[in-house]
């Protein structure tokens, strides 16, 4: 067997997969972020569009998971979830998130801060409603976020889809989307000797200011 702990002080990935110039980069960040996101689907990044999502408690207390990126407007970035799981409280007392994309294959890292707002509720019905039955089932019957057994949730599942077996499944209140509506965006692009690209924005003003970070 290897020794991981080892290998993985002196495992050394020289990133050299691309670069990125402050000059050739977008003005607007989410058009710049939709280049790049067409990248990575050409590329077929594997789950290009999941991300890591940070939120915090209204003292600060942090905590983070890998949620799924659902769209993209002009005011935003998408994803959808249990308004009454932990991220979800959070997300009530404390509306600010931060969004973390890594794409290995591409060298490639994407933040992303903001405020946070729900989606409207046809926004949120239209996708509870593309879902497949199953998993539409699903976010009916998790108690996101709070403990459960297997079986519990397992028996909770078959119960709902049998009812609902020749019916529509309406959409539950309490879950839904919301929107990650940017104030500062970074990309980060890997390059050699440690001496990475950020290239950052940041609104000032109503405007989008963009300037090259230190690696
Ligand atoms: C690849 C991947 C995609 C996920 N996508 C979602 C998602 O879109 N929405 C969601 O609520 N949870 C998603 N999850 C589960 C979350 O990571 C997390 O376990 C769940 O949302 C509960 O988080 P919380 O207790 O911090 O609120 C995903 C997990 C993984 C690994």
């Amino acid at each position: 067997m290897t020794d991981w702990k080892k290998d993985i002080a002196s495992k050394h990935l020289e990133f050299e997969a691309g670069t990125l110039d402050e000059s050739h980069v977008d003005k607007n960040p989410i058009l710049q972020f939709e280049k790049w996101f067409g990248v990575a689907m050409e590329q077929k990044v594997q789950e290009q569009n999941s991300f890591v999502l940070s939120t915090a408690t209204r003292s600060g207390l942090p905590s983070a998971r890998v949620v799924l990126l659902k769209g993209v407007d002009t005011k935003g970035f998408m994803f959808f979830t249990n308004y009454e799981s932990r991220k979800g409280k959070e997300l009530e007392e404390n509306p600010h998130a931060c969004m973390t994309f890594y794409w290995t294959a591409l060298h490639r890292q994407i933040r992303i801060e903001g405020e946070v707002e729900k989606v409207s509720e046809q926004e949120s019905k239209e996708y509870f409603h593309s879902r497949p039955k199953a998993s539409q089932a699903g976010a009916w019957v998790s108690p996101q976020s709070k403990p459960i057994t297997r079986k519990e949730l397992e028996e909770k599942h078959a119960a709902f889809l049998s009812k609902y077996e020749s019916e529509e499944i309406p959409a539950p209140q309490h879950w839904g989307g919301y929107r990650v509506i940017p104030e500062h965006i970074e990309f980060w692009q890997g390059r050699t000797s440690r001496l990475h690209d950020r290239i950052a924005y940041t609104l000032d003003n109503g405007k989008w200011r963009i300037y090259r970070m230190a690696p």
